[in-house]
């Protein structure tokens, strides 16, 4: 079966996790785009070209623990408005897209530039101050040092670099469904996700 799921939306609005369990659920491979993105910033933050950095990158860049810190994130947002980065990343996403057995991705411009036919596409999106709060109580439970006006700036400076780029800006596909999960469990984000999904099958 080829099926593919785009999720798309900002910075800690929750796609990770919603990705994971629609991928659990539905027994399809998931990949999370954002990884790319860190990864090639991670390799700047050493003092590579963006481009460079891009098309160099390895399968053991994706699984490194040093990707999720605030540092790397706001790296791979700048990486992200280069035009011959995301060109070199293309390819690997519509390809996982495609195979066999179902594919979720996640990530800003799924629905609109990496998969615009995937055959169910989510928006899942929140309020900046719980994102910044989600994100704040994750980085300080991985014993990161930051406050939480820091992590509310990172936030939205993140959220308007994604969203005022002119390539692939940050935005929901005309048919996505959108999802607010400012105030929902995570059980019923998830449940809502898999009814919507459902419903295209
Ligand atoms: O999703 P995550 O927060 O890990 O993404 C890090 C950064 O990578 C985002 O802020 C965004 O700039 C970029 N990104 C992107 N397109 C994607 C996924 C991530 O531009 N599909």
């Amino acid at each position: 079966m080829r099926f593919t799921i785009a999720i798309d939306g900002p910075a800690a609005a929750g796609k990770g996790t919603i990705s994971k369990g629609v991928a659990a659920h539905f027994g399809f491979a998931h990949l999370d785009t954002g990884l790319l993105y860190r990864a090639v910033g991670r390799r700047t933050l050493l003092g590579e070209q963006p481009k460079t950095a891009a098309l160099a990158l390895l399968p053991e860049d994706l699984n490194r623990d040093d990707l999720r810190t605030a540092e790397v994130a706001q790296a791979a947002s700048r990486v992200a408005v280069v035009p011959e980065v995301r060109a070199a990343l293309l390819d690997f996403q519509r390809a996982f897209a495609r195979r066999a057995g179902g594919a979720v991705l996640d990530g800003r411009d799924i629905g609109t530039v990496i998969c615009p036919n995937a055959e169910a596409k989510l928006f899942v999106t929140a309020s900046a101050e719980v994102r910044a709060q989600r994100r704040y109580l994750e980085l300080t439970g991985n014993g990161s040092q930051v406050t939480r006006d820091q992590v509310l700036a990172d936030v939205k400076e993140r959220d308007a670099r994604d969203m005022e780029r002119s390539e692939a800006p940050l935005k929901p596909a005309l048919d996505a469904v959108t999802i607010d999960t400012s105030s929902l469990s995570i059980p019923d984000a998830l449940r809502l996700a898999i009814e919507q999904i459902q419903l295209k099958i």
